[in-house]
């Protein structure tokens, strides 16, 4: 199939895991919560776990100077990805420690009693959490921004609720419950104009949307790895390189100082500032090899092909009248729903029979559950890999656990 893209080769076969394992097609509608990893990425890992292993910035031997040439390369990698320049991308172990640098090291460092910061009702528990940790040490206050009726970021209210004491607005990119897509180019201009920054949580965007940090006209961006078809345990954070170069060390150890004595240690500037110890070395050739894989199909090839199975999708779930479904039109790549009279575990459980795999549950974002009124909503999220089959497998599953639950 070709919805929405000029995908003209078996992109599933590229993908080792995208069948169960009695080799029979699986239908992956997960790749929110993880995606599934191409082969050019298992074999990149495997290359740098094997014969090219050796560790990275000391050895004086040659495999030791290929490995740092490698991962100061993977870096470039990412910087390209999202269009911005090598030193201001600072490696992380995902977009949650990436958020929990910010807070820690430019918040701390930066906000005091009395300044606020907004979020919004749909932010991912790591995108709320590590601010409520900053709010408890510092005394800064947490504003929280509503949803339009059809879920997305309400920036006419965050319009209206910033003002000159907000030093962050820290959004979503793209939801990971709802697909919505922010419009970060007016949330920046809205952030700036009471000169507060603006952090956006890119982990369900970059594996959708093209990404130019100039564009988006953002502070900070994070996002992970093992969502953008690379390894888990890997990814990064990009700061404007001033923001960057003004923010305290925050982890301590190995790699990130200048020079160590009892009495004093200096930092070695941006980004190993940042990075503490030995690094991820093969996840981030992983990660080099994802994004040359991504780049290869396209992101806009990718979004198109995403946005016509959403709307496939939406589709035929808003045309049964005991299903209710969450989110914009617009939404980039995820589909949440609740069946009337079925818990989303439930149906979890049963698709799972049919080898159609969903996601079932809070989805790390609470305060988002609480708004909807629901504990739990069913979701499906589609990868590169995705095709209408998947779709149809959804629906058929859907049918029949309608009919065991009568
Ligand atoms: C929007 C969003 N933010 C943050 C995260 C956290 O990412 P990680 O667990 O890779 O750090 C996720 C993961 O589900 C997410 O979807």
């Amino acid at each position: 199939m070709n919805a929405g893209g000029a995908l003209n080769r078996n992109i599933r076969a590229d993908f080792p895991g995208m069948v169960t394992t009695d080799g029979v097609p699986w239908h992956y509608l997960d790749t929110g919560a993880t995606s599934q990893k191409p082969q050019a990425v298992i074999d990149a890992v495997s290359c740098a776990l094997g014969q090219d292993y050796a560790t990275v910035h000391r050895g004086v031997y040659a495999r030791s100077a290929n490995m740092t040439l490698a991962y100061e390369s993977a870096r470039k990698r990412v910087a390209s990805f999202i269009q911005a320049s090598e030193d201001e991308i600072v490696f992380a172990r995902g977009a949650t420690e990436a958020i929990n640098l910010v807070a820690n090291s430019w918040g701390d460092a930066n906000l005091r009693a009395g300044d606020r910061i907004l979020l919004s009702t749909l932010e991912h528990h790591s995108n709320i959490v590590p601010w409520q940790m900053l709010a408890k040490r510092t005394g800064i206050h947490i504003d929280v921004c509503p949803l339009t009726g059809d879920g997305q970021i309400d920036l006419d209210a965050a319009e209206a609720m910033l003002t000159k004491q907000h030093k962050l607005v820290a959004f979503a990119h793209v939801s990971n419950v709802l697909g919505s897509v922010l419009d970060a180019r007016r949330a920046a201009n809205l952030a700036h104009n009471v000169g507060a920054k603006l952090l956006l949580d890119g982990c369900q965007a970059a594996p959708r949307l093209t990404l130019d940090m100039a564009e988006l006209d953002c502070d900070f961006y994070v996002f992970s790895a093992h969502k953008l078809y690379g390894p888990t345990g890997i990814g990064a954070l990009w700061a404007r390189p001033e923001v960057l170069e003004a923010m305290p060390a925050w982890q301590g150890g190995g790699a990130m100082i200048d020079r160590v004595t009892f009495e004093k240690t200096t930092y070695a500037p941006p980004p190993q500032r940042f990075e503490a110890g030995t690094p991820a070395i093969t996840e981030a050739i992983g990660l080099a090899a994802a994004i040359d894989y991504v780049a290869d199909i396209g992101m806009d090839t990718i979004h198109a092909r995403e946005a016509a199975l959403v709307a496939q999708l939406r589709d035929a779930l808003g045309a049964m009248n005991d299903v209710t479904v969450y989110g914009p039109d617009s939404a980039a790549g995820i589909v949440s729903f609740a069946i009337d009279g079925v818990h989303p575990h439930d149906l979890g459980t049963i698709l799972d029979e049919h080898n159609v795999a969903i996601r079932a549950g809070h989805h790390c974002a609470q305060p988002l559950m609480d708004h909807l009124g629901v504990s739990a909503t069913a979701r499906a999220s589609f990868g590169l890999y995705s095709d209408e089959s998947d779709v149809t497998a959804l629906l058929d599953g859907i049918a029949r656990t309608k009919t065991i639950f009568g």
